[in-house]
């Protein structure tokens, strides 16, 4: 009913707008003078340095956090990170040597295929963290250790702020492991922290421009297909932003590497094919900037996900919209948020039950 809603006409809207305070709440009670604390995760200084290898594995959007933090932690904390779809680890027996984490992200703490992870890494001997949204749920009872993401219940089938939330929470893992390694310094560390403590805001400016969004989504309801694009970090934004199209809109959506155009799916451009670029990442603006001179050269109508200032992208993009300003680390985070809305209008526009779609779950407790 509408009370439930909170005067949102949607479970899903009225999510979204719930991510600054969910974000803030993740990340509020980890920050201590300048420091992340993160007391939940019962590893003392000398074993964190022991870690030599962390697996993130995860199902659906929450793999796609896990996608995310790879980069990070890898690029915060010079530690190899692999990321494994949960259905996929559990039966390719892998190779877990001493040392190693392995991270369970999940919002329901019940999909069956994540905990069936998380119950294989134990039995392997290895140290288990779980990121996990419901409390008291099983992955939150069986990881060794749990770090909980504070976004509250969450009712629509596509994730939105729990999404966000595993985002930060995982931010702050790679922060603390790169503090205890010694592989950041003071500087960019207090630098990273005042980044993050803007989030919130940054996220509510997005989400208060929710109507330009509209306004475009409102021209493409009757798309067949859509690309999205992006480098890195963006090429995982990519991947969330193209999962929530699909799932509520039901329009075939992919998302592709940019680099990878040119071995495929650059054959299926033709005019009018809506593709969206994400580039948040300035040291890879110039490269996916060629790649969308190369789809729009075919035809194609380019909507540009990029950080303000970067007004390059207007001269080859359709479309911009600018996201504020942040660590390129924590870009994630902005830039979901204009996605999210267009898969929402996307959804509502066509006249579907966007809380609800077809054949899908909230919690996927079979195999
Ligand atoms: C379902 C949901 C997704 C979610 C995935 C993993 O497919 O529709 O939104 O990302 O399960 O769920 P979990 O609860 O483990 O995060």
């Amino acid at each position: 009913n509408a009370a439930e809603k909170g005067g949102y006409e949607h479970f899903m809207l009225k999510e979204m707008h719930e991510q600054p305070k969910a974000v803030k709440d993740t990340l509020t009670p980890r920050i201590k003078n300048g420091d992340v604390v993160i007391e939940e995760l019962g590893m003392t200084d000398e074993e964190i340095r022991a870690i030599r290898k962390i697996f993130i594995v995860a199902c659906g959007s929450a793999y796609h956090t896990g996608v995310t933090s790879k980069y990070i932690f890898e690029k915060l904390a010079r530690i190899p990170v692999e990321v494994d779809l949960a259905s996929e680890f559990r039966y390719r027996d892998p190779i877990l040597p001493e040392n190693t984490l392995v991270v369970i992200v999940s919002q329901s703490g019940e999909t069956a295929d994540t905990l069936a992870a998380l119950r294989l890494a134990k039995e392997k001997g290895v140290r288990t963290l779980g990121i996990v949204n419901v409390v008291g749920s099983s992955i939150a009872r069986e990881a060794d250790n749990v770090m909980y993401t504070w976004a509250g219940p969450e009712i629509a089938v596509a994730t939105t702020k729990a999404y966000s939330t595993q985002l930060i929470a995982q931010y702050l893992l790679a922060m603390k492991f790169a503090k205890v390694r010694g592989t950041v310094s003071q500087n960019d560390f207090d630098a990273m922290i005042q980044s993050l403590e803007r989030l919130p805001e940054q996220i509510s400016l997005l989400l208060s421009h929710k109507e330009n969004v509209q306004r475009f989504a409102n021209r493409y309801l009757a798309a067949e297909h859509v690309f999205f694009i992006g480098r890195g970090i963006d090429y995982a934004i990519s991947m969330e932003g193209s999962l929530k199209l699909k799932e509520i809109s039901y329009i075939h959506s992919e998302a592709y590497a940019a680099g990878e155009l040119k071995h495929g799916t650059i054959s299926l451009i033709e005019d009018g094919r809506l593709v969206v670029a994400v580039l948040t990442q300035p040291e890879l603006y110039k490269k996916t900037i060629s790649n969308i001179q190369e789809v729009k050269t075919r035809g194609a109508f380019v909507m540009a996900v990029t950080t303000v200032g970067n007004t390059e992208v207007e001269k080859v993009a359709d479309y911009v919209v600018y996201l504020p300003e942040t660590n390129p680390i924590f870009a994630n985070s902005l830039a979901i948020i204009p996605l999210q809305l267009f898969g929402y209008y996307v959804s509502i526009g066509r006249g579907l039950d966007v809380d609800k779609p077809r054949n899908l779950a909230k919690s996927v407790t079979v195999e």
